[in-house]
């Protein structure tokens, strides 16, 4: 039966691209092939053997109209189901595994006071395992699960959690370190603070938006540094490893050839990878100077004393830029950018901080389950080159790639997105010398999705 699935999907393969411009060419030797997933997704166990509680817990247990009344108490039950999990990875044939580490089991107050031994054997066991079937562990810090302690205390907004972060960092560092050699602190922050602070869809939330997400977006940037830093002096000579950020982002293509659509598009890309991007990976470190006047013109219009995007000290500038071995790019999807009149203003948002109007070519693919996911599959090569060039050509990793189908084992429609995704990035590297080392499918398993839960029900999010 695994024989008749493994020619079905070479055969599909192969007939697909008989024409296609990369059937031919191979991926580089050192090139690496990955899987990923987050904990909260798929562990499980959520108040099991010394666990605390995080702001997904909370948030999906109070069970709030956005969501779909489901939650992450078993998930997969990865918990308890590692070992069938590596077998999985094994069958796979994967160089690597790239998993988080939920801080809220290893410290059940998210303070780092009192360690819980049960998680440390844990994620000793996984990593273990891992090594035992010679697949690299990939080890994120934070994938959006913040111990509820450190949520009353304000959660992101707040900037003392940018030493509690480093607190949490430093343990994972002295606790794995030896055999983790690839470390991402942050997965997605747009999405905590945009989702979880900015609109108050995602966990914890709170909708203050172009406020609160800015602020928490400060916090997580500030943290970042402190870790990488962290690492950079105590670790890294000892441990020899590696420590990135992950940030995720659409292709935005401008919608026409003119200039203003050009314009407009580049600004949504600064808005939306830039964000977090540019204080990290541009060589003049900070906020994309487009973020930095177009926000302060409008929060001085409406009103406010000062610009509701927060300033980094030039000390803070040079402390933050570099902080960085390799550059983490999570993308899945596509949208068309126009020039738009600035939206007028009114309440602070950053949507219209940003005013431009985003659609879709009707000829695309979707999703079938997530309509937000659009399928174009030159977009991941556009985007890689915009990356490589806008951020002096850092080595990349795909961090995250993929789709959701309904196809169960006929699964055409991924088979189809994931090697046409893959022969891009193949482009990018041969055609276009970009250095791209790696290429990570989410996800491993068929995990919780967030809001989605388990089955597909979709929610109308905005701004995706
Ligand atoms: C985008 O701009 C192009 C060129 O100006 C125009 O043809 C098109 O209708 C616009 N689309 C939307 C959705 O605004
Ligand atoms: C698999 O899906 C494709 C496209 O949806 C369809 O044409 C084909 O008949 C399906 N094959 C099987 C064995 O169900
Ligand atoms: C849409 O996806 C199918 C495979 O599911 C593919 O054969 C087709 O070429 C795609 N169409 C476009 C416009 O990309």
């Amino acid at each position: 039966m695994k024989l008749f699935w493994y020619y079905y999907l070479v055969i599909s393969f192969l007939l697909r691209n008989t024409n296609s411009e990369f059937t031919t060419k191979r991926f580089p030797k050192n090139f690496l092939f990955g899987v990923a997933t987050s904990a909260y997704q798929i562990e499980g166990a959520w108040n099991e053997d010394g666990k605390g509680e995080n702001i997904w817990d909370r948030y999906l247990h109070e069970k709030p109209s956005t969501a779909s009344f489901q939650n992450g108490d078993i998930a997969c039950d990865s918990y308890h189901k590692y070992l069938e999990d590596v077998q999985l990875l094994k069958y796979l044939g994967v160089n690597y595994y790239r998993f988080s580490l939920s801080w809220s089991r290893i410290l059940s107050t998210g303070y780092v006071n009192k360690v819980n031994q049960a998680a440390v054997d844990y994620y000793k066991n996984l990593i273990n395992a891992l090594k035992e079937n010679k697949i690299e562990p990939f080890v994120t810090l934070y994938h959006w699960d913040l111990p509820q302690p450190l949520q009353d205390i304000g959660g992101w907004p707040n900037p003392l959690l940018v030493d509690h972060f480093a607190d949490y960092a430093r343990l994972a560092f002295a606790l794995f370190g030896d055999d983790v050699k690839n470390w991402m602190t942050f997965n997605e922050p747009k999405q905590t603070c945009q989702y979880g602070y900015g609109y108050g869809l995602f966990s914890p939330g709170y909708a203050s938006d172009g406020i609160g997400s800015y602020l928490c977006a400060h916090t997580i940037i500030k943290a970042h540094a402190k870790a990488y830093h962290i690492y950079d002096k105590e670790f890294r000579s000892q441990q020899n490893g590696r420590i990135s950020f992950v940030i995720d982002t659409p292709w935005y293509e401008p919608g026409s050839d003119s200039d203003q659509d050009k314009e407009a598009a580049e600004r949504k890309l600064q808005f939306s990878f830039g964000w977090y991007a540019n204080p990290i990976y541009h060589p003049d470190g900070n906020y994309p100077q487009v973020m930095r006047d177009r926000i302060a013109v409008r929060s001085k219009q409406e009103g406010f004393s000062k610009s509701r995007l927060p300033e980094f000290t030039p000390d803070e500038v040079e402390y933050i830029k570099g902080t960085y071995d390799f550059l983490g790019l999570n993308t899945c999807s596509v949208h068309l950018v126009n020039w738009t009149e600035d939206y007028p203003i009114g309440n602070p948002s950053w949507d219209a901080d940003t005013s431009v109007i985003t659609f879709v070519d009707p000829t695309w693919n979707v999703s079938s389950v997530i309509p937000d996911v659009v399928i174009e599959p030159s977009s991941i090569r556009k985007l890689i080159n915009w990356v490589d060039q806008t951020y002096n050509h850092p080595e990349i990793i795909i961090t995250e790639n993929g789709v959701p189908d309904e196809g169960d084992l006929n699964d055409t429609a991924r088979i189809y997105y994931l090697s046409e995704y893959m022969g891009n990035v193949l482009l990018a590297i041969l055609e276009d010398n970009v250095n791209v080392m790696g290429y990570t499918i989410w996800s491993l398993l068929d995990n919780f999705e967030w809001l989605m839960g388990y089955q597909y029900v979709y929610f109308n999010l905005i701004g995706m």
